[in-house]
This record gives structure tokens, C-alpha cells and sequence, in this order.
């Protein structure tokens, strides 16, 4: 098999280094790795695997000879440097909101809907991290039973966030130990020992931006325009992993034990499931795992087709650079590219 020049944008953030990591851990085919980021961290040394690489600053040269690149380093970036990459010849997959819901660009969990990325014209978009975890869970059930109505409430941790949420967290959670007074810099209020329900941005709808896209990208990516969805997304304090209290209403009643069997069997998806023993998944004990972990899987009592259970998963991993780097092997073993 060919190797491939792969390069990543963004890769002094979160997600940048953990696409380095999980292509060394994947031993994906790459002849070339190739680091790039803003100019603030131009000349930077970052390690990968014995080596060190240098990182570079992002320009418009910086795709030349590559053969795929993962984008990490926000919209702005991707609206920016994507179409000239894919112009380049090079396969970009975007980790941004940028072109999620264009219908001409695949927004992709392969475990769901692998086949879309045939049409791409180099350029594939990754899903919001709450998305992608939920759909992996979800698709399975879906596909034995249609499901009809969809309500979502997730607890996302800061790392979602990126870098700079990470450290706010440990510095708050310091200060507010020591009894010092806290101010906030990257969300609107303090985030230790604390809960926000508002990620991203408000829109004239009431949701935000956040829960909107739980909404769009579930059913575009299940080709499931008709799934009733509301979706309520809330910051708390932790910091890899990302948790779901899903309730599904099926066109027919599911049992749990069906759909715990139906899971059991679903690629991707691991469940946790024995209340006996408090067996359930908890972000705490699923960062670093690669699987969508499902528990407290029970009958929804207010509904007679309903369903309730917990999805956990990793949001720097399934719901970033794991995810990404599934749809570039997907890309390479069908030689879609
Ligand atoms: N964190 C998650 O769980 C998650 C999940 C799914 C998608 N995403 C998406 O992934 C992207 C990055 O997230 P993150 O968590 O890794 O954020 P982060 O830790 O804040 O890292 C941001 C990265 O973007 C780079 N960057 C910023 N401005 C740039 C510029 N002008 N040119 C080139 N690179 C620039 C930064 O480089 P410098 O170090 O040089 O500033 C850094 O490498 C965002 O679009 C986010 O929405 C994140």
C-alpha cells in the first residue's frame, strides 16, 4: 500500500495532539508528518514518536505535496486554507463547523455512514463531538426500529473547549479551594464546582449553537431529515469526556434487552450496563478509550416506545482526531483517493 504525506493544522492544540498520537497508535500509512499552526508557535519542537518535528506557521504553500490534511485550528482556519488545500490536491478533513451542513461536503462517522465519503470533491467534514458519539449509539437502534423523537441532554467536559479551558478549570478549582475569588476568561462565568448550560453561541431560537447542531448533523448524517430532535448541551466541570442522558421514542416498543444486545453486537460501541454493581460509563474511566460506552439502558416509563440510556465517550478521541483519522483509513482502503 502507498504511504501518504499527511499534514495537521492545528497541531499545538487538544485535538492537533491527540491526531498525533492516534495516527502513531493506528501506525497509519504516512511516509511524511507534517506540523502546522499559527505564527505564534512557528519554530515550536513537538515530539512524535523519538523525533522531534517542527511546527510551522499555516500558509497557502503549506499543502504542497500533501496528499491529506487534518484540520483542527477552528473555522476561520478551515473557511480559509480548506479550499486551497483541496485545490492543491491534497484531502482535507475538517474538524470545524465550517462546511458540516454543506450538502455538498460528507459529514462523516464511518461507523454510521461510511459510504458518503465517495462523493466527496476533497473536502470532509468530522461532526461535533456530541454528535458523533450520540449517533454511534444511536444508529444501530435505529436501523432495527425507526426512531421517531429524540431528546438529548448532554454534560460536556471543558476540554471541548480547547487548551486554554483545560488550564481555567485547574486554576479555578485552585482558587476556589483556597478561598480566593475567581474571574472567568474563557467562558461567561466560572466553570469550577459549577455547571453552565450555554456552549456556543445563543441563537434567536432560544437554543444554541451547540444543541442546533446535535439537531442538523444527527440527521444529516443518519439521512433521517424527519428524527424529531431538542437538544439542551451544558459545560461542567471535567476534563476529558463528554456524558448523554438520551431519550429515544421508536416507531415500535424496544426492550432493553434488545437493544442492549443490538449495542453488544455494533461496531464502536462498548456497553457498561449492570446497575447491580454500579457498572456504568463515567467520562472519568473512558478517557483514553476509543469506544462509545452505553449504560443505564431502561424502558422510558412516559412512553410506551420509549427508551432512555447514558452515552459516554471520549471527545478528544471518538469525538475528534480518532474519528478524523477513521475517515482518512476509510478513504484509503477504498481508494477514494
Ligand atoms: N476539543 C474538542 O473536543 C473538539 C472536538 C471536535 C472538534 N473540535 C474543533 O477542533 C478545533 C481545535 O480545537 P482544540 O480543542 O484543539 O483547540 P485548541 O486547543 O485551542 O487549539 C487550537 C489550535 O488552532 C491553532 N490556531 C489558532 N489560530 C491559528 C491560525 N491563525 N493559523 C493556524 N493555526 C491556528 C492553534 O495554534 P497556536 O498554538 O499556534 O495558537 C492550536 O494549534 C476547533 O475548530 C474545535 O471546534 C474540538
Amino acid at each position: 500500500m502507498k504511504d501518504f504525506n499527511v499534514a495537521i493544522i492545528g497541531a499545538t492544540g487538544l485535538v492537533g495532539q491527540e491526531f498525533i498520537k492516534v495516527l502513531g497508535q493506528r501506525n497509519f500509512p504516512m511516509s511524511s508528518l507534517h506540523l502546522f499552526a499559527s505564527d505564534r508557535s512557528a519554530g515550536r519542537k513537538l515530539t512524535v514518536d523519538d523525533r522531534e518535528l517542527e511546527v510551522k506557521e499555516t500558509t497557502q504553500q503549506s499543502f504542497d505535496g500533501m496528499d491529506i490534511a487534518l484540520f483542527s485550528a477552528g473555522a476561520e482556519i478551515s473557511q480559509h486554507f480548506s479550499p486551497i488545500a483541496a485545490q492543491a490536491g491534497t484531502v482535507v478533513i475538517d474538524n470545524s463547523a465550517a462546511f458540516r451542513m454543506d450538502p455538498e461536503i460528507p459529514l462523516v462517522v464511518p461507523e454510521v455512514n461510511a459510504d458518503d465519503i465517495k462523493e466527496h470533491k476533497g473536502i470532509i467534514a468530522n461532526p461535533n463531538c456530541s454528535t458523533i458519539q450520540l449517533v454511534v449509539a444511536l444508529y444501530p437502534l435505529h436501523r432495527a426500529n425507526p426512531i421517531k423523537r429524540l431528546i438529548v441532554d448532554s454534560y460536556q467536559s471543558v476540554s471541548g473547549t480547547g487548551a486554554a479551558a483545560l488550564e481555567e478549570l485547574s486554576e479555578q478549582a485552585r482558587q476556589v479551594l483556597e478561598g480566593r475569588s475567581v474571574v472567568p476568561h474563557v467562558y461567561p462565568h466560572q466553570i469550577a464546582f459549577n455547571i453552565l448550560p450555554e456552549i456556543d453561541l445563543f441563537m434567536d431560537n432560544g437554543y444554541t449553537k451547540e444543541e442546533w447542531k446535535v439537531v442538523e448533523e444527527t440527521r444529516k448524517i443518519m439521512h433521517a431529515g424527519d428524527i424529531a430532535i431538542s437538544a439542551t448541551c451544558a459545560r461542567v466541570p471535567v476534563f476529558i469526556g463528554h456524558s448523554e442522558a438520551v431519550h429515544i421514542e421508536f416507531s415500535e416498543p424496544m426492550s432493553p434487552d434488545t437493544a442492549r444486545r443490538i449495542l453488544a453486537e455494533a461496531s464502536g460501541v462498548k456497553v457498561l450496563d449492570d446497575p447491580n454493581i454500579s457498572l456504568y460509563p463515567q467520562a472519568w474511566s473512558v478517557a483514553g478509550s476509543d469506544e462509545v460506552f452505553v449504560g443505564r439502558i431502561r424502558k422510558d416509563s412516559s412512553h410506551d416506545c420509549g427508551l432512555a440510556m447514558w452515552v459516554v465517550a471520549d471527545n478528544l478521541r471518538k469525538g475528534a482526531a480518532l474519528n478524523a483519522v477513521q475517515i482518512a483509513e476509510t478513504i484509503i482502503n477504498r481508494s477514494w483517493i
